[in-house]
């Protein structure tokens, strides 16, 4: 009960002073709280005007109203009146449904009593009212400053990206433009850095970049601009679309996702205009991450033999990326390509930073083990000889390893893993690796005909998962089959 109260004087608190403090703005409310009066982008704030041009209105408007609904929106409490309805200080009108502070310096005062300092510079509304204090009567040393470059920005917001992107893109016309782009709130990131095992190259690469970004100011003064373009090589399923979305979630950055293959399917002659407004709307939403998948499509394009309009789309995509800068524009770019052979000099003069995702060594596959199984039961578990015998698999082939075997156990209506379990999950993956590099018309008949045995045709002289550049499995499983 006593948190709830706290949350919601809390949430009272703030709207009262935010609507009193006319020097205070978006970025100064903790962002579950101005989610709840963030109008704008579907146009139901109706400001009359009809006439087009000044578009919608969107942003924060004075005075904030609490109310039950809002105030359960806000802090998740169910019942918010109730929760603060003894308290000598609160008072609902009848009518309204308002609940406002009646004495708003008791219940300052027992506020302060009760949150910690922590808790204060989580909302930068309050950091300021309580630091600004003119009595010094309540005794918490918070700064504002630091509660603002703490909080969230609300560019980083949903309801704010929304509303950015109908701005740009209207959407009868622009249907296509959204395939192409894709932005994510940090907020709606499922992965952290946490949960990927990174070579000590990558992380040393990626501290260096998270330190560029906080201190760009610094680098803008110095004049050293050559920074925050970064190119990820390497074979599908190593983490490279995890560790940029994983980079936007750690730092709080909106993800904007350009699809370069969504390019060819688009109305041609839109689409130097499209890559165009991508850039804008990053800038826009800036600070963010853009990233850029199948960086490789830009070289094939170019020596091709393709249509000139998409040769166009592809030159003014190189042109704007020359022309965002991490520096300037607070746009950190990351492409990502499997096919480094085949990118031009024009595509990688582009980047400042080559980083490298090989395919996991036995170490990290020990790791990626233990990672995607954190939450997992699994009876004597032994990841080390997993990753022994799981050489050329990656990130993404392991977390397969792991889901058939979860599957498989679920089929025996058990939640709880063996290591058994793994190593047949191992076995099966490989006969679907075998599978996927089989040569469908010159052999493996054994293979192609039902009832024939998978095992015998990839081990019947053809040599076919070597010679095809897939895994290389050159591993026995006799010495780990603990089972027997
Ligand atoms: N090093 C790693 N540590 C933990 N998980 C990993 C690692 N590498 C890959 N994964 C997991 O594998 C899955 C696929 O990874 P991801 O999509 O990032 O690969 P990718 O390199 O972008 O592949 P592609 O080139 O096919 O786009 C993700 O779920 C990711 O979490
Ligand atoms: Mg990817």
């Amino acid at each position: 009960m006593s948190d709830a109260a706290l949350d919601v004087v809390e949430f009272l608190l703030t709207t009262s002073v935010y609507s009193d403090d006319r020097t205070l703005d978006e970025n100064d409310l903790p962002p579950a709280f101005r989610r709840v009066f963030w109008t704008g982008g579907d146009g139901e704030d109706g400001t009359g005007d009809e006439t087009g041009g000044t578009g919608t209105y969107s942003g924060i408007s004075r005075p904030l109203s609490a109310t039950n609904s809002t105030a359960r929106q806000a802090t998740g409490v169910d019942q918010p009146w109730e929760a603060v309805s003894e308290l000598m200080f609160t008072e609902r009108d009848e009518f309204s449904g308002t609940i406002t502070l009646a004495q708003e310096e008791m219940a300052e005062q027992w506020f302060v009593e009760r949150v910690d300092e922590d808790r204060l510079l989580e909302n930068p509304t309050l950091a300021k009212h309580f630091e600004s204090d003119p009595d010094a009567e309540f005794d918490v040393e918070v700064s504002h400053e630091e509660a603002r470059s703490r909080n969230r920005p609300i560019q980083a917001d949903r309801v704010w990206i929304d509303g950015l992107l109908e701005e740009y893109f209207d959407e009868d016309d622009d249907e296509d433009m959204l395939d192409l782009v894709d932005v994510r709130a940090p907020e709606e990131v499922d992965i952290t850095l946490d949960d990927l095992v990174l070579t000590e190259g990558q992380e040393s690469e990626i501290d260096k970049i998270s330190k560029a970004i906080e201190h760009r100011d610094y680098l803008a003064r110095i004049g050293l601009r050559e920074i925050g373009k970064l190119l990820f090589v390497g074979p599908p399923g190593t983490g490279k679309t995890s560790t940029a979305q994983a980079l936007a979630r750690d730092m709080d950055l909106p993800f904007v996702e350009v699809k370069l293959s969504m390019i060819t399917s688009q109305y041609l002659g839109e689409t130097a205009k499209n890559v165009d407004k991508t850039f804008e709307v990053a800038k826009r939403l800036s600070p963010c991450i853009l990233f850029i998948d199948e960086f490789d499509f830009v070289a094939k394009t170019r020596r091709s033999d393709e249509h000139a309009a998409l040769k166009r789309a592809v030159n003014t995509l190189l042109k704007s990326i020359d022309n965002i800068s991490l520096i300037e524009d607070d746009v950190l770019l990351i492409g990502a390509t499997n096919h480094p052979d085949q990118l031009d000099d024009a595509a990688w003069r582009r980047f400042d930073e080559i980083i490298n995702f090989p395919k996991p060594d036995y170490g990290m596959r020990a790791d990626i083990l233990r990672v995607i199984t954190r939450t997992m039961d699994i009876q004597e578990f032994d990841p080390q000889l997993i990753a022994e015998i799981t050489e050329g698999l990656t990130g993404s082939d392991l977390r397969m390893v792991l889901r058939e075997a979860v599957l498989e156990a679920l089929t025996e209506d058990r939640t709880t893993l063996t290591q058994e379990d793994l190593l047949n999950a191992v076995e099966e993956f490989e006969e679907r690796d075998s599978l996927k590099n089989m040569d469908m018309i010159e052999g493996d008949h054994d293979a192609l005909v039902a009832g024939g045995d998978l095992g015998k045709a990839s081990d019947g002289g053809h040599d076919h998962d070597h010679s095809h550049g897939g895994h290389d499995h050159d591993h026995s499983h006799d010495g780990h089959d603990h089972d027997h």
